[in-house]
């Protein structure tokens, strides 16, 4: 295994029992022990999200010197590098902060914008997630493959809202709609990173956002593609990370759900 996706491992490892830690501290007070501030709206930081930025950050600086690296609440690094750290220190924010089971940290290397290794771990069910590009991907080191479903009349779906949901009019909820009457159902789990592992997993058959950055989606993209399947814009471009909108699945779904996209209500339905 290279360096990279061992020291990714550790550290994802490394924050993700900062957050259970906090996560069980947060349930024994109640949940609203977990200091918050709103960086919009709907949007929250924790103190957890920076205590598990500050911890992969040191690691990844101590490892990597020369890497670039781009994290949700620092920022991008000050320099540049063909090598840049997409961080998301808790993928799944506002369920932390409500004792809602379901967060992650999520990792991943990217070379001129091409993921090369990612890792999202989920500190409650010990779940380890990594992949490398042309690798394969693995859960807790077995071999993962996404689901075999190719009829999105039956197949199980998930996406998100975006932050500013109550003032963008690109909210998705036409494509909710669009995509609801025409799957078997569509979950909203609040995980972007994790709703990508869970494609990869084969637990659900694809999954799409409008209103998305890098370190959401950068690793669980990479699980979900390493695993069979396919992540692309909502147009089709495979050129994903430069996109705020995407869509993953296990491939033998993907040209339906881009038709969804192409079509809207106009689509065929099942
Ligand atoms: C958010 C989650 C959510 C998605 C948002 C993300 P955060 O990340 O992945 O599911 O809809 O776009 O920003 O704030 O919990 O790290
Ligand atoms: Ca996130
Ligand atoms: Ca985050």
């Amino acid at each position: 295994m290279p360096d990279d996706l061992k020291i990714a491992e550790k550290l994802a490892r490394e924050a993700g029992a900062l957050l259970r830690e906090g996560y069980a501290h947060g349930l024994a007070q109640d949940a609203s022990a977990i200091a918050f501030e709103h960086k919009g709206v709907v949007d929250l930081v924790t103190e957890y999200d920076r205590r598990s930025e500050k911890l992969i950050l040191d690691g990844l600086r101590g490892a990597f010197p020369g890497h670039a690296f781009n994290s949700e609440e620092y920022g991008p690094s000050a320099h540049r590098d063909d090598y840049e750290w997409l961080v998301d220190p808790l993928d799944g924010t506002i369920n932390f902060s409500h004792a809602f089971p379901h967060f992650v940290v999520s990792l991943a290397l990217a070379w001129h914008g091409q993921p090369l290794v990612g890792v999202v771990y989920d500190p409650l069910r010990d779940e380890l997630f990594a992949a490398e590009a042309g690798q394969g991907a693995t859960l807790n080191s077995r071999p993962l493959r996404v689901s075999t479903q190719a009829d999105l009349g039956q197949a199980l779906l998930a996406t998100n809202f975006p932050y500013d949901v109550r003032t963008n009019p690109r909210n998705n909820f036409d494509q909710f709609r669009q995509f609801h009457l025409r799957s078997q159902s569509v979950r909203q789990t609040g995980s972007a990173a994790l709703d990508c592992a869970y494609v990869a997993a084969g637990r659900l058959d694809g999954y799409w956002e409008l209103r998305i950055k890098p370190w959401d989606v950068a690793a669980g993209a990479l699980l979900a593609v390493e695993a069979g399947g396919r992540a692309t814009r909502p147009d089709g471009d495979d050129n994903f990370l430069g996109s705020p909108a995407i869509v993953v699945s296990n491939g033998l779904i993907h040209a339906q759900m881009l038709r969804v996209f192409r079509d809207g209500d106009a689509a065929p339905l099942p």
